[in-house]
């Protein structure tokens, strides 16, 4: 079935809500959304959004932290518009009905909490479930509004895309490339669909799932940067994988985050036999930057041999933590863990990728028509190691940048000629396939998951990378040879994609011959600025076809 939009989001966290609500004032948009349209990364954000918004705070103090955090490769300007756009946008949200806390103190709007890396309080918060408050006033607001149409259940397969290459003599000298849409599979239909819009905005958030252990819920399979790559589309800086320090040690909780802020209101790291050990590593000790945090653990672990460490926050009154992490509180008391008298076990794991598709101010990619917008973009603001809770902040602003842009030129884009939009190139036998081998998709989706944390985590040397490169060729030729045997489904299509991604993060780190940020390798262990202060690239080898050709990389066939 064919349908036609102005704009086409793909996505439906605080990147897609936001830029849809705007954009609706100047056309109709859909978003398309693959599971549930609260199951995003956005519904699970605990700590909240980083600005401005203290007495003694100020856009230079947090323009510092950012670009400290960063490691040198933060984009300056990009920075300083995402800070100062700070606070205009959570006022937005506000209007929006987010219940963030207020403070109790006259004269300052929010309750502002504290993380690592920050030198002032500045995290605006609704209690310990930021995300989630954030989620449900945004979709109750789209909900509302005629122009908007949200479909569950649809996964996007492919983006539509025109290639043109642009010759001198018989040399192509440049390539354009429109993007027109997307192929969305609707589950559990598995009907096929195509969608056209003037323009596309990915919104698909990370890719935690490539990992082991990961705070993102399932959904976070980097469908968005591996359709972005396989259309021609700029990636960068994919190394830098942020691992958040603190996530719940229990064999009965999966994913579950122990905020930040938690540390913000004091808590202290501590090993098993109650020693605090952050002041072993940095003079910030429990609030330094994650990356130092997460690299402390892990080598306290690997010392110690324990499977974890300890979160201790019980110096705090009771009932203070009972209203500050009630979400934290219950869950952990469902777990037999009592937050006020015991102290929480914790271990890292995969939480936020630095890097993305490459965007400019406007959220533009370098695919013409085709923007990206929040954890799948790569805008320059988080550079080598992103400064807590400025993701939501960068979704915020890059969706109201990109959805002004779009208002601007969609009058003249509407007079554009459409070029004839080919059937989606998925083999059909896929779709009425009856063999089943689906051990090949639980199978590859746990080894990929295991390579990337045994040998593309915290820590990194040469051999460990050149290994998991020759491993992840071999599991992704095997997946393609045996993709006539396996029915077309959701996790068959995911898996494609996250084994497209473990890869490209993969590739990333190899060229990158020293450490940086989130990016440690025992084997460059310095920071190079000469030659390594600058983003990674990568980007697929050119469709080269002078005429124009209409088409997308067909997912399961790369
Ligand atoms: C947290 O609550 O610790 C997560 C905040 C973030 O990742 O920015």
């Amino acid at each position: 079935m064919e349908h036609q939009f102005d704009f086409l989001v793909i996505g439906s966290g605080i990147a897609g809500l936001s830029f849809a609500l705007r954009a609706a004032r100047h056309g109709t948009v859909a978003i398309v959304t693959k599971k549930d349209k609260l199951e995003t990364s956005t519904n699970y954000a605990q700590g909240g959004i980083a600005s401005v918004l203290g007495r003694d705070d100020s856009f230079p103090l947090h323009i510092e932290d950012t670009l400290n955090a960063g490691d040198g490769l933060c984009h300056p300007d990009i920075v300083e518009h995402v800070v100062r756009s700070g606070p205009d946008r959570i006022r937005e949200l506000a209007d929006y009905g987010v219940p963030f806390n207020r403070s109790p103190i006259e004269g300052l709007e929010f309750d502002l909490g504290r993380e690592g890396g920050h030198s002032r309080n500045r995290i605006v918060h609704a209690h310990d479930m930021t995300g989630q408050a954030v989620e449900k006033a945004l979709v109750h607001a789209a909900e509302n509004n005629s122009n908007i149409h949200i479909y569950e259940n649809h996964l996007a397969l492919d983006l539509i895309v025109e290639h043109f290459a642009i010759k001198a003599g018989s040399i192509a000298v440049r390539h354009r490339d429109v993007c027109w849409g997307a192929y969305i599979l609707e589950t559990p239909r598995m009907e096929l669909h195509t969608f056209l819009a003037h323009a596309v905005v990915l919104c698909t958030g990370g890719a935690g799932k490539v990992y082991l252990y990961t705070s993102n819920p399932d959904v976070a399979t980097g469908d968005g940067l591996a359709m972005a790559y396989r259309a021609g589309a700029c990636l960068a800086n994919l190394e830098f994988v942020q691992f958040h320090p603190t996530c719940l040690y229990h064999p009965h909780a999966k994913n579950f985050l122990i905020s930040e802020a938690v540390r913000g209101e004091g808590g202290r790291l501590i090993d098993r036999r109650g020693k605090a050990f952050m002041e072993k590593y940095h003079p910030l000790k429990d609030l330094a930057f994650r990356d130092i945090v997460a690299r402390a653990i892990d080598t306290e672990m690997k010392q110690s041999g324990d499977d974890c460490v300890f979160l201790d926050i019980t110096h705090r009154d009771p009932d203070y933590l009972k209203t500050r992490f009630p979400n934290i509180y219950q869950k952990c008391l469902l777990l037999g863990i009592d937050i006020t008298r015991d102290p929480i076990p914790v271990v890292p794991a995969a939480h936020y990728i630095c890097g993305g598709i490459v965007t400019d101010g406007f959220g533009r990619t370098t695919l013409e028509n085709l923007y990206a917008v929040g954890e799948c973009a790569c805008t320059g603001l988080h550079g080598a190691n992103r400064l807590a809770s400025n993701s939501l902040l960068e979704a915020m602003v890059f969706a109201h940048e990109s959805a002004l842009h779009c208002a601007e030129h969609i009058q003249q884009w509407r007079k554009r000629p459409v070029p004839e939009i080919p059937a989606c190139p998925l083999p059909m036998a896929h779709l009425n396939s009856t063999q089943s081998e689906m051990v090949l998709i639980a199978h590859n989706w746990d080894i990929i998951r295991r390579l990337m944390w045994n040998y593309v985590g915290i820590v990194r040397t040469d051999k460990r990378l050149e290994l998991a490169l020759t491993h992840i060729r071999q599991i992704r030729m095997e997946i393609r040879e045996h993709l006539p045997n396996i029915p077309l489904s959701n996790d068959l299509v995911e898996l494609q994609d996250l084994a497209l991604v473990a890869e490209l993060i993969i590739r990333c780190a190899i060229q990158r011959k020293e450490s940086r940020g989130l990016h440690y390798n025992l084997d460059h262990p310095r920071k190079d600025d000469v030659a390594w202060r600058q983003d990674t690239i990568v980007r697929r080898r050119q469709v080269e076809d002078p005429r124009g050709v209409v088409g997308a990389t067909n997912n399961l066939q790369t």
